[in-house]
């Protein structure tokens, strides 16, 4: 099983608020529905969630109580999410939505729990489930965002996945000279190259994705739309990162 994430810059124009990268989005859809393994989709913001948590003034850890603020991120999560599963749909994959606010929360300590075991039954049953980056409840905080990376290490350990991809819009994690890494055993290794995040990505940008994805003992490969079909076909494209 793979648990494959499509970023949310790929699939969204990041700069527009609430705009969809159309083709970008039918290329993805085309790769997952040429795929033979099973399958756990998730999805980003880009431009229709990153905008309204910065206008909210909330990240994975500054919270809000605003239900308005957690309506207009998680609002427009659920339509991108819409947009995904319908793309699916068309060409005859599976898809069926899993929504985390109705399900996830974080303690005080900014522990993470997400039930997973509707995930693994849909995968069992033949269904290709689409979650996504959201807001969910934080015990002290009100809520928080939580990104897709998260969900992404989270399932891919719970359903003991074989392999995790994360499709971006760099062909991998690149070095200081803008090449290419081949794999990354240790956060050390790209440190200096990835830096920090960027301001409109309120979860962590590259530096968080390499984090979360050295949390995990499955091999996960970092890529962009042209490394997706050979990815999905069990080659290693882009960046190999191995965890412990
Ligand atoms: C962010 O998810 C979720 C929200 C802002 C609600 P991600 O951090 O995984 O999104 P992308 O892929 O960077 O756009």
């Amino acid at each position: 099983m793979i648990v494959l994430k499509l970023g949310g810059s790929v699939i969204t124009e990041k700069d527009r608020p609430e705009t969809l990268d159309g083709p970008a989005l039918d290329r993805a859809a085309d790769a997952v529905a040429d795929a033979d393994e099973d399958l756990v989709v998730v999805h980003g913001a880009g431009s229709f969630g990153h905008h309204y948590a910065e206008k909210h003034g909330t990240s994975t850890t500054e919270g809000t109580h605003d239900p308005d603020a957690v309506l207009d991120i998680h609002g427009a999560m659920t339509t991108l999410n819409r947009f995904v599963i319908s793309r699916l749909r068309a060409r005859d994959v599976p898809a069926l939505p899993v929504h985390p606010l109705s399900a996830a929360s974080r303690d005080d300590g900014g522990r993470l729990s997400l039930p997973t075991e509707q995930v693994a039954t849909m995968v069992g049953e033949g269904f290709v489930p689409v979650l996504h980056g959201d807001m969910i409840a934080h015990e002290d905080e009100g809520t928080t965002v939580l990104s897709g990376d998260e969900v992404v290490t989270r399932v891919a350990a719970a359903l003991d996945a074989d392999r995790v991809g994360v499709c971006s819009t760099v062909p991998g994690v690149l070095d200081a000279d803008g090449d290419v890494v081949d794999t990354v055993e240790a956060f050390a290794d790209v440190a200096d190259a990835v830096g920090e995040s960027e301001a409109t990505d309120v979860s962590g940008g590259m530096a968080g994705k390499v984090r979360e994805l050295l949390a995990l003992s499955q091999p996960a490969s970092v890529f962009d739309l042209d490394g997706l079909d050979a990815f999905l076909a069990g080659e290693a494209p882009g960046t190999t990162i191995h965890g412990d």
